[in-house]
Protein backbone atom coordinates (compact mmCIF):
# COMPACT_ATOMS: atom_id res chain seq x y z
CA UNK A 1 0.00 0.00 0.00
CA UNK A 2 0.97 3.56 -0.59
CA UNK A 3 0.33 6.96 1.08
CA UNK A 4 0.78 10.18 -0.51
CA UNK A 5 1.54 13.49 1.98
CA UNK A 6 0.13 16.53 1.14
CA UNK A 7 3.09 18.83 0.34
CA UNK A 8 1.27 21.16 2.49
CA UNK A 9 1.99 18.79 5.60
CA UNK A 10 5.62 18.66 4.80
CA UNK A 11 5.99 21.86 4.74
CA UNK A 12 3.95 22.53 8.37
CA UNK A 13 6.17 19.64 9.71
CA UNK A 14 9.67 21.25 9.13
CA UNK A 15 8.01 24.88 10.04
CA UNK A 16 6.95 22.94 12.96
CA UNK A 17 9.99 21.55 13.81
CA UNK A 18 12.21 24.63 13.27
CA UNK A 19 9.78 26.51 15.22
CA UNK A 20 10.58 24.26 18.10
CA UNK A 21 14.14 23.77 17.63
CA UNK A 22 14.13 20.59 17.42
CA UNK A 23 16.29 18.35 15.29
CA UNK A 24 14.57 15.78 12.67
CA UNK A 25 15.72 12.36 11.17
CA UNK A 26 18.15 15.06 8.87
CA UNK A 27 19.84 16.07 12.10
CA UNK A 28 19.33 20.19 11.10
CA UNK A 29 20.82 21.18 14.35
CA UNK A 30 24.03 19.30 13.55
CA UNK A 31 26.84 21.37 12.61
CA UNK A 32 28.14 21.07 8.60
CA UNK A 33 30.57 18.64 8.13
CA UNK A 34 34.33 19.28 7.94
CA UNK A 35 34.59 17.83 4.03
CA UNK A 36 31.89 21.39 3.21
CA UNK A 37 34.43 23.01 5.39
CA UNK A 38 37.29 21.63 3.50
CA UNK A 39 35.37 22.70 0.44
CA UNK A 40 35.09 26.74 1.27
CA UNK A 41 38.33 26.54 1.89
CA UNK A 42 39.73 25.25 -1.52
CA UNK A 43 37.64 27.45 -3.06
CA UNK A 44 39.46 29.36 -5.90
CA UNK A 45 39.94 33.16 -4.92
CA UNK A 46 38.37 34.75 -8.18
CA UNK A 47 35.04 33.20 -6.80
CA UNK A 48 32.39 35.31 -5.72
CA UNK A 49 32.05 35.79 -1.67
CA UNK A 50 28.45 35.61 -1.99
CA UNK A 51 26.03 32.30 -2.21
CA UNK A 52 22.82 31.08 -1.77
CA UNK A 53 21.45 28.21 0.28
CA UNK A 54 18.33 26.95 -0.93
CA UNK A 55 16.59 25.19 1.81
CA UNK A 56 18.35 26.82 4.89
CA UNK A 57 16.85 24.78 7.48
CA UNK A 58 17.78 25.67 10.91
CA UNK A 59 20.89 27.67 8.86
CA UNK A 60 23.76 25.40 9.75
CA UNK A 61 24.69 25.96 6.12
CA UNK A 62 24.09 29.49 6.09
CA UNK A 63 25.74 29.91 9.59
CA UNK A 64 29.00 28.05 7.77
CA UNK A 65 29.05 30.40 4.83
CA UNK A 66 29.09 34.02 7.03
CA UNK A 67 31.73 32.71 8.93
CA UNK A 68 33.85 32.00 5.96
CA UNK A 69 32.95 35.10 5.13
CA UNK A 70 30.01 34.73 2.21
CA UNK A 71 27.24 37.46 2.14
CA UNK A 72 24.40 34.94 1.97
CA UNK A 73 20.78 35.09 0.58
CA UNK A 74 18.89 32.10 2.60
CA UNK A 75 15.87 30.91 1.28
CA UNK A 76 13.40 28.49 2.84
CA UNK A 77 9.49 28.25 2.96
CA UNK A 78 9.37 28.24 6.62
CA UNK A 79 9.09 31.13 8.59
CA UNK A 80 12.32 33.38 8.77
CA UNK A 81 11.73 33.87 12.63
CA UNK A 82 14.29 31.26 14.22
CA UNK A 83 16.92 31.84 11.61
CA UNK A 84 16.70 35.71 12.34
CA UNK A 85 16.63 34.55 16.23
CA UNK A 86 19.77 32.77 15.81
CA UNK A 87 21.51 35.31 14.27
CA UNK A 88 20.55 38.00 16.82
CA UNK A 89 23.35 36.56 18.79
CA UNK A 90 25.85 36.54 15.53
CA UNK A 91 25.35 40.32 14.58
CA UNK A 92 29.05 40.16 13.11
CA UNK A 93 27.08 37.71 10.92
CA UNK A 94 24.02 38.67 10.61
CA UNK A 95 24.78 41.64 8.77
CA UNK A 96 26.23 39.28 5.81
CA UNK A 97 22.31 37.30 5.55
CA UNK A 98 19.64 38.04 3.88
CA UNK A 99 16.68 36.23 4.83
CA UNK A 100 13.74 35.16 2.09
CA UNK A 101 10.58 33.01 2.92
CA UNK A 102 9.87 31.81 -0.07
CA UNK A 103 9.34 28.66 -2.01
CA UNK A 104 12.11 27.53 -3.80
CA UNK A 105 10.09 26.22 -6.67
CA UNK A 106 9.12 30.35 -6.99
CA UNK A 107 12.37 31.54 -6.49
CA UNK A 108 14.45 32.52 -9.40
CA UNK A 109 18.11 32.64 -9.19
CA UNK A 110 18.97 35.94 -11.31
CA UNK A 111 22.32 36.80 -9.21
CA UNK A 112 25.43 35.66 -10.67
CA UNK A 113 26.09 34.13 -6.71
CA UNK A 114 30.08 32.30 -6.49
CA UNK A 115 28.16 29.36 -4.43
CA UNK A 116 24.62 27.89 -4.43
CA UNK A 117 23.89 25.37 -1.60
CA UNK A 118 21.46 23.02 -1.54
CA UNK A 119 21.51 20.42 0.85
CA UNK A 120 18.65 17.56 2.01
CA UNK A 121 15.84 19.83 -0.53
CA UNK A 122 15.88 19.82 -4.22
CA UNK A 123 14.24 16.07 -3.95
CA UNK A 124 11.19 17.49 -2.39
CA UNK A 125 10.66 19.11 -6.12
CA UNK A 126 9.56 17.90 -9.05
CA UNK A 127 12.30 17.02 -11.67
CA UNK A 128 10.75 20.36 -13.82
CA UNK A 129 11.55 22.49 -10.90
CA UNK A 130 14.75 21.29 -10.30
CA UNK A 131 15.46 21.48 -13.63
CA UNK A 132 14.54 24.67 -14.31
CA UNK A 133 15.86 26.12 -10.78
CA UNK A 134 19.38 25.12 -11.41
CA UNK A 135 18.94 25.41 -15.11
CA UNK A 136 18.48 29.65 -14.36
CA UNK A 137 21.40 29.54 -11.93
CA UNK A 138 23.44 28.26 -14.87
CA UNK A 139 22.93 30.56 -17.18
CA UNK A 140 23.17 33.77 -14.64
CA UNK A 141 26.48 32.53 -13.82
CA UNK A 142 29.14 35.08 -14.93
CA UNK A 143 32.21 33.73 -13.32
CA UNK A 144 34.01 31.06 -11.67
CA UNK A 145 30.97 29.15 -9.45
CA UNK A 146 30.27 26.42 -7.32
CA UNK A 147 26.88 24.45 -7.25
CA UNK A 148 27.38 21.80 -4.18
CA UNK A 149 23.93 19.96 -3.92
CA UNK A 150 22.82 16.89 -1.50
CA UNK A 151 19.99 15.39 -3.50
CA UNK A 152 18.09 11.84 -2.19
CA UNK A 153 17.27 9.34 -5.01
CA UNK A 154 15.68 5.93 -4.92
CA UNK A 155 13.67 6.96 -2.07
CA UNK A 156 11.92 3.94 0.10
CA UNK A 157 10.05 5.62 2.70
CA UNK A 158 7.96 2.91 5.09
CA UNK A 159 5.43 3.73 7.94
CA UNK A 160 4.82 1.53 10.99
CA UNK A 161 3.25 -1.22 8.66
CA UNK A 162 5.68 -1.13 5.99
CA UNK A 163 3.14 0.89 3.71
CA UNK A 164 5.23 3.41 1.15
CA UNK A 165 4.88 6.48 1.71
CA UNK A 166 5.24 9.29 -1.11
CA UNK A 167 5.54 13.03 -0.46
CA UNK A 168 2.67 14.90 -3.51
CA UNK A 169 4.97 15.98 -6.55
CA UNK A 170 8.42 15.19 -5.56
CA UNK A 171 11.14 14.27 -7.90
CA UNK A 172 11.43 10.83 -7.36
CA UNK A 173 14.96 10.46 -9.00
CA UNK A 174 16.94 7.54 -9.39
CA UNK A 175 20.72 7.82 -9.87
CA UNK A 176 19.89 6.98 -13.75
CA UNK A 177 17.42 10.05 -14.34
CA UNK A 178 19.26 12.34 -11.56
CA UNK A 179 22.76 11.72 -13.67
CA UNK A 180 21.13 12.38 -17.25
CA UNK A 181 19.42 15.66 -15.74
CA UNK A 182 22.87 16.93 -14.24
CA UNK A 183 24.47 16.08 -17.82
CA UNK A 184 21.78 18.63 -19.63
CA UNK A 185 21.75 21.56 -16.60
CA UNK A 186 25.58 21.50 -16.50
CA UNK A 187 26.65 21.67 -20.06
CA UNK A 188 30.67 22.57 -19.99
CA UNK A 189 30.86 22.57 -15.97
CA UNK A 190 32.92 19.88 -14.61
CA UNK A 191 31.03 17.51 -12.69
CA UNK A 192 31.63 14.99 -9.80
CA UNK A 193 29.06 12.85 -7.69
CA UNK A 194 29.82 10.47 -4.94
CA UNK A 195 26.79 8.10 -4.34
CA UNK A 196 26.26 6.85 -0.85
CA UNK A 197 23.69 4.70 1.08
CA UNK A 198 21.67 6.51 3.33
CA UNK A 199 19.18 5.42 6.28
CA UNK A 200 17.43 6.67 8.97
CA UNK A 201 16.07 5.40 11.89
CA UNK A 202 13.31 5.23 14.43
CA UNK A 203 15.27 5.84 18.28
CA UNK A 204 13.25 4.14 19.67
CA UNK A 205 12.20 0.78 17.51
CA UNK A 206 15.31 0.72 15.86
CA UNK A 207 13.45 0.31 12.37
CA UNK A 208 14.30 1.91 9.16
CA UNK A 209 11.72 4.27 7.94
CA UNK A 210 14.01 6.35 4.91
CA UNK A 211 16.53 4.53 2.91
CA UNK A 212 17.85 6.48 -0.28
CA UNK A 213 21.04 6.80 -2.35
CA UNK A 214 22.11 10.58 -1.47
CA UNK A 215 23.60 11.87 -4.59
CA UNK A 216 26.22 14.65 -3.18
CA UNK A 217 27.29 16.72 -5.90
CA UNK A 218 29.79 19.50 -6.96
CA UNK A 219 29.75 21.68 -10.36
CA UNK A 220 32.00 24.08 -10.93
CA UNK A 221 32.20 26.49 -13.80
CA UNK A 222 35.99 27.72 -14.91
CA UNK A 223 35.89 30.95 -16.22
CA UNK A 224 35.41 31.64 -19.61
CA UNK A 225 33.44 27.80 -19.84
CA UNK A 226 34.69 25.66 -22.58
CA UNK A 227 31.62 25.21 -24.71
CA UNK A 228 29.53 22.85 -24.95
CA UNK A 229 31.74 19.66 -23.13
CA UNK A 230 30.20 18.48 -20.01
CA UNK A 231 32.79 16.56 -17.92
CA UNK A 232 31.11 14.23 -16.09
CA UNK A 233 33.31 12.13 -13.72
CA UNK A 234 31.16 8.87 -13.52
CA UNK A 235 30.02 7.37 -10.27
CA UNK A 236 32.34 6.67 -7.05
CA UNK A 237 31.00 5.26 -4.15
CA UNK A 238 31.79 6.27 -0.59
C1 LIG B 1 15.90 18.38 5.34
S1 LIG B 1 15.79 20.07 5.60
C2 LIG B 1 17.42 20.58 5.06
C3 LIG B 1 17.92 21.79 5.81
C4 LIG B 1 19.35 22.23 5.50
N1 LIG B 1 19.60 22.39 4.09
C5 LIG B 1 20.35 21.28 6.11
O1 LIG B 1 20.80 20.37 5.42
O2 LIG B 1 20.66 21.44 7.29
C6 LIG B 1 14.75 20.60 4.29
C7 LIG B 1 14.41 22.08 4.33
O3 LIG B 1 13.86 22.42 3.08
C8 LIG B 1 12.73 23.24 3.27
N2 LIG B 1 11.86 23.03 2.11
C9 LIG B 1 11.28 21.89 1.70
N3 LIG B 1 10.59 22.08 0.56
C10 LIG B 1 10.75 23.40 0.24
C11 LIG B 1 10.30 24.21 -0.83
N4 LIG B 1 9.57 23.70 -1.80
N5 LIG B 1 10.65 25.51 -0.85
C12 LIG B 1 11.40 26.04 0.17
N6 LIG B 1 11.87 25.32 1.20
C13 LIG B 1 11.55 24.01 1.24
C14 LIG B 1 12.14 22.80 4.58
O4 LIG B 1 11.36 23.82 5.16
C15 LIG B 1 13.38 22.46 5.39
O5 LIG B 1 13.84 23.57 6.10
Amino acid sequence: MSVQHSKASLHAFYAEALRNGRSTGEKLCAPVPARFLALLASLPADTPRRALDLGYGAGAYTIALAEAGFTVVAVDQAPAEPLLHRLLARKDLAERVTVVESLIEKYAVQEDFGLLVAKDVLHYLSQQDVERLLTGAVRSSRSVNLHYLEIFTAISRTDAHDGQIHIEGEARYTPDTLGRALERIYDGWDVSVRWDDHTEQDTRSGRSYFEATRATVVASRRFPAPVGTAAMSGRETA
